[in-house]
């Protein structure tokens, strides 16, 4: 398995151009399943779990052509040809899930594998099938697969979330477009990527109101058509590549970054003394001057603080002046990079959803090893600020989530590079 090196103690200078972003893409292209024409989307990020979901979605029928390097990605689901979602594709990735609901919609039937994916917390995915229940399907949980049908097609219905859910609301909305009747999503999630999929379900004839608010109404239609979408920018990894000269030093400039996408890490920042200021092109982040300052962080649904980026701004706070806190409120057991962080001379204490961060001056480079996507970016980011060698290992997290990284950074004068097995 690839590892990652990285000689750190640098500042980092330069531009850096932000994906689309990989959580959109997930939904977008299960929402090709909903029509007999093509979709096509662009700007698609070139990630390991772009395959998974491709390979998905074509052992279901659905033909699928990568064009311009893999950044434009043409589908057609003119024949649904398999039914079945298989274990081995299911397990690599949780969002094999939303294929679920444009099965049921447009087929009246679906065998899914219960989902693997990050092993960050328990992870059920009951709201995504009381939703679909409450739509007039019916579901039987039999050798780890849901075997769904929808006899009489499913029907619009209010679905209630009782907790906030991203892919639970994506999986609904989804299978809404072509319910009978209206569908009202209550406590939906306001996460962009959800309007960026109610943006492409539009341009393929849906009728969606209120997506990006708590309340999303979608009247129901008999057939979509195709159209092609540009998938929004990667707000984590946007966020991510903000924290990166906030950690080491320097100043990058986020291409294709917007604000709105992570008005929470800002505002975070900015209390932090980092000085985040929109340009032309997107925005440019750098340290005040050379402190930062602690803080206080909980994750929340968006608009609040993204769980994806919790690792990553604990890696800044391992080197901030005073004591941080960290709240996860998201997911449980979601603090896997704490150890790492510590082999990295980081004073974290972890008492169960709260991690306690008292800043040190230095953090030194040392063998670590990735446990999930977004702890393994955390690592890079540590390892950049560190004194001295880090060599990240299990770096196949990272190529789930993030394009090129080392390519990125090194353009920003990082000494990063991969190690091939
Ligand atoms: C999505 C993102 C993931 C992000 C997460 C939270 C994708 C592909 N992944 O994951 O990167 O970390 O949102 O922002 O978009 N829950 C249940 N039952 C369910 C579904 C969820 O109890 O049926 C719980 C989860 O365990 C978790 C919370 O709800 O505690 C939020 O999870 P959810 O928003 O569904 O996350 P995902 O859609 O899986």
């Amino acid at each position: 398995m690839d590892r990652i090196g990285i000689t750190g103690g640098r500042p980092l200078n330069g531009s850096i151009e932000i994906s689309g972003a990989k959580n959109a893409c997930l939904t977008l292209m299960p929402a090709a399943l909903l029509t007999d024409e093509p979709l096509t989307l662009t700007n698609v990020p070139r990630l390991a779990d772009m395959k998974t979901m491709r390979a998905l979605l074509e052992s279901l029928g659905v033909e699928a052509a990568a064009l311009q390097q893999g950044r434009v990605l043409a589908m057609g689901a003119e024949d649904i040809t398999n039914h079945v979602a298989h274990y081995d594709i299911v397990r690599k990735m949780r969002a094999s899930i939303l294929v679920l609901g444009p099965m049921l919609a447009r087929e009246g039937r679906a065998q899914v594998s219960l989902p693997g994916g990050c092993a960050i917390g328990a992870r059920p995915v009951d709201l995504h099938l009381t939703g679909l229940e409450k739509m007039g399907a019916e579901l039987e949980l039999r050798d780890g697969y849901v075997h769904a049908t929808a006899p009489g097609g499913l029907k619009g219905a209010v679905v209630e979330f009782p907790i906030v859910s991203v892919g639970a609301t994506e999986n609904v909305l989804m299978a809404a477009t072509l319910a009978k009747g209206t569908t009202v999503i209550r406590n939906a999630a306001r996460e962009p990527e959800i309007a960026d999929l109610a943006k492409c379900l539009t341009a393929m004839g849906a009728k969606i109101d209120g997506a990006g608010t708590h309340e999303i109404t979608v009247e129901g239609t008999d057939r979509l058509g195709g159209a092609t979408h540009r998938v929004v920018a990667d707000r984590i990894e946007l966020g991510t590549y903000m924290i990166a000269p906030a950690i080491t030093g320097g100043e990058i400039e986020l291409v294709g970054g917007e604000r709105g996408l992570v008005t929470a890490l800002i505002e975070k920042l900015e209390g932090a003394d980092i000085a985040v200021e929109d340009t032309e092109r997107g925005l440019k982040v750098r340290r005040r001057n050379g402190v930062i300052h602690a803080m206080e962080v909980t994750t929340e649904p968006f608009p609040g603080f993204p769980t994806d980026l919790q690792a990553q701004i604990m890696a800044l706070l391992t080197l901030a002046q005073g004591v941080s806190t960290i709240d996860e409120h998201i997911f449980e057991n979601r603090f896997m990079h704490v150890p790492e962080l510590a082999r990295m001379g980081a004073h974290i204490d972890v008492h169960g959803g709260t991690a306690k961060i008292t800043g040190v001056e230095k953090l030194r480079g040392a063998p670590v090893m990735a446990t999930d996507l977004r702890a393994s970016v955390s690592l890079i980011l540590a390892g950049l600020a560190a004194e001295g060698d880090t060599v990240v290992s299990r770096v196949y997290h990272l190529d789930r989530g993030y394009e090129r990284v080392e390519e990125k950074l090194s353009a920003c004068g990082a000494r990063i590079e991969r190690i091939p097995d």
